[in-house]
Order: structure tokens, then C-alpha cells, then sequence
């Protein structure tokens, strides 16, 4: 898990710093796709329930899946890269939302809120706390920022498979759900909207959207849950 976890971050590193002015996201994607192979493990989005890519990159009201295509980014874009690679049979999942060129102060803080609401959430990815502790940190802290966070996609655990139980939402009181053990490992994402929280799926069958048009930001990393702090597994050596 920490080899994939590396791997994943490394992808999602590599992606940040090709996002410009005049870059296409599907250059980005092949670049994501032959560094993943280049480290002897397999993206795992591309052929996931029949997904077309390695990246998904979803560009300002795109909340998440946006399919990597002939799209030129442009100045004051906000660029939302989700990755994921299998290493030894397990993976690693892992996204950040990166500014194109100069981007407008809100929607800085909208990257930075969505950011920060990851890291108030893991406070509660502690042993026996239950899962829901770390859904209601973040719906606080992106509340109370003015922003809200999308519900009918959720965090989840992460292993063998890409998606594995539990299920963990952005949302809800707190108390609920399975409690944490150490050893399991779960991705933890906050979609979080400008506007309202409700999103659509567009014909492509993907490529979710905010239903107002306002800006949608999305930070992700794989976890684990130990006897103390819990691990960021999609780390780079870097950071
Ligand atoms: N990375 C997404 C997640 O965080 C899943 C991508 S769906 C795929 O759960 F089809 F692109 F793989
Ligand atoms: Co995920």
C-alpha cells in the first residue's frame, strides 16, 4: 500500500506541474499513464467499469470523472486531477485541484478550504473513532467557510480493490458508521462546490457537474488507520 500510495502521489505530482496555460488535459493523462507504467504498476481508473482514461480531470464547474480530451486549459482554469495506480496488487487513490496560472482570490480559497477540510477531517482517522467523526469535521469546517460539500459521491475504503467498504461520506452527524481499526485504510475526499452542493452526470456518463456552473474543488489521499496518527500514505518523497 505505501509502494502504490507513492507511486499514486508521484502521478498526481507529475500532473500538477503540467497544468498551463495551453496544455491539453489528455497530454496530461498520457503523461499520468506512462509514469504510472514507468513504475511497474497499472493505473487503475483506465478499464474501471469501463472508464476511458488514467486521469480524471475535471476543469472548474466539472466536479469529478471529467474524461481527458483535446480541452485546452486556460488561465484562471481550476484543474481537479484524480488518480490511481496498483502496485502489487494494491492501490492507491489520490486527487488535488491545481490553479491555472493566476485564478480569481475565490477561487484560491475554494482549492485551499477543500484542501484544509481533508486535514480537519483525519484529525477523527483514529482508532476507534467511528467513521462518521471524520464526514462531520469536514462538512464544519467547509460550512463554516461558506462553501458545501457534494453528497452523492463519498470517500471510501481502499485495499485490493479500488473501492472497498466503508463508505466514507463529507457529510453527517457525527458517532455513526463502522468504527476505525488500525490496518485499514481508507480515501478520504471532500468534493467541495462554490454554490449549491447538487451535481449532475452528464450524457458522457461520467463527467459529473455542479447543476448552478459555479467552481467545484476535490483533495483526496489514501490513509491509514494506525495506533496514533494516521498515515498519508499518497505522499511523495518530496513532501
Ligand atoms: N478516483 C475516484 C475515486 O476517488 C474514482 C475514479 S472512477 C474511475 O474514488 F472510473 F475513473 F476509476
Ligand atoms: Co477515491
Amino acid at each position: 500500500m505505501r509502494r502504490a500510495g507513492r507511486i499514486t502521489a508521484g502521478a498526481r505530482a507529475l500532473a500538477g506541474s503540467m497544468v498551463r496555460p495551453g496544455v491539453t488535459t489528455k497530454e496530461i493523462d498520457k503523461a499520468v499513464h506512462d509514469y504510472i507504467v514507468s513504475q511497474g504498476a497499472k493505473p487503475s481508473f483506465l478499464h474501471y467499469a469501463g472508464y476511458p482514461a488514467s486521469a480524471c480531470i475535471s476543469v472548474n464547474d466539472v466536479v469529478i470523472h471529467g474524461i481527458p480530451d483535446g480541452r485546452v486549459l486556460r488561465e484562471g482554469d481550476i484543474v481537479s486531477v484524480d488518480v490511481g495506480a496498483c502496485w502489487g496488487g494494491f492501490h492507491g487513490d489520490c486527487a488535488a485541484t491545481f490553479a491555472c496560472g493566476s485564478v480569481s482570490p475565490e477561487a484560491e480559497r475554494l482549492i485551499a478550504v477543500t484542501r484544509q477540510s481533508f486535514f480537519e477531517g483525519i484529525r477523527f482517522a483514529r482508532q476507534g473513532c467511528r467513521v462518521s467523526d471524520i464526514s462531520h469535521a469536514v462538512q464544519t469546517y467547509v460550512e463554516a467557510n461558506g462553501f458545501s460539500v457534494v453528497r452523492s459521491f463519498v470517500g471510501h475504503g481502499v485495499g485490493e480493490e479500488l473501492h472497498e467498504a466503508p463508505e466514507v461520506p463529507n457529510f453527517g452527524a457525527p458517532g455513526r458508521g463502522p468504527r476505525l481499526i488500525r490496518g485499514m485504510t481508507i480515501a478520504v475526499e471532500p468534493m467541495v462546490n462554490q454554490g449549491t452542493y447538487d451535481v449532475r452526470v452528464l450524457k458522457d456518463k461520467w463527467t459529473t457537474v455542479t447543476v448552478d456552473g459555479k467552481l467545484s474543488a476535490h483533495y483526496e489521499n489514501t490513509i491509514l488507520i494506525t495506533d496514533g496518527e494516521p498515515e498519508i500514505l499518497t505522499v511523495t518523497e518530496e513532501n
